[in-house]
């Protein structure tokens, strides 16, 4: 895991959440007792990303800060701790790749060296030069059983081979919303692949 910071003068000088944005966030802070509502800084950065189209520049983290009336510290410290927020600008299609022990030892590594070779950076360097791609490397995204897996936006896309992966690049690249999500291969959920194994109906 690496230093994360945010990077000094990077982004816009000033963030505002958009109407509806506004309208969302009180929405999320009155789900908390009174006196609580700095318990909604983690949504309310997630939404600020979202907003940014998949990162977090500094005048967003304080404008949250004040948003929730937080010391900036506060916020910037949750910011910099949660890898799920970006700290600087990501492609339209960004990829978190899961590194850890059971996805490494299905093909993790090779995962990455599709990211390198597909997009022409390493992780976390920023979008490739036509901004359609950028990747990074996460820990356990908690789809351990169906390893080796990525996660883009909210989906993920698990039981990935290199093939799958380089074609599932392009068709993200394309229409997000358009591949099938979960598993890649013909299993249900976390299910034993090629169906049942167990207690099998008319097994004695
Ligand atoms: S180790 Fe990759 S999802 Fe858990």
């Amino acid at each position: 895991m690496s230093v994360r910071r945010l990077v000094p003068g990077l982004g816009p000088d000033s963030f505002e959440f958009t109407p509806e944005n506004q309208e969302w966030a009180q929405k999320q802070i009155a789900k908390y007792p009174a006196g609580r509502q700095q318990s909604a800084v983690i949504p309310l950065l997630d939404q600020a990303q979202r907003q940014m189209d998949g990162w977090l520049p500094e005048a967003a983290v304080r404008y949250v800060a004040d948003y929730l009336d937080m010391p900036y510290i506060r916020v910037y410290e949750v910011a910099t701790f949660y890898t799920m927020f970006n700290l600087k600008p990501v492609g339209k299609v960004h990829v978190q790749v899961c590194g850890t022990t059971p996805c490494w030892l299905r093909g993790a590594e090779d995962l990455k060296e599709v990211c390198r070779r597909k997009m022409g950076v390493d992780k976390d360097q920023g979008p490739s030069e036509d901004g359609t791609y950028s990747w990074t490397e996460m820990e356990c995204l908690g789809a351990c059983v169906n390893a080796p897996m990525i996660q883009v936006d909210d989906e993920t896309y698990e039981d990935l081979t290199v093939e799958r992966f380089e074609a599932l690049l392009d068709e993200l690249a394309k229409d997000k919303s358009a591949p099938k999500t979960g598993p890649q291969i013909d299993r249900q959920f976390s299910a034993p692949a090629g169906g049942p194994t167990v207690l099998k109906k008319g097994d004695a």
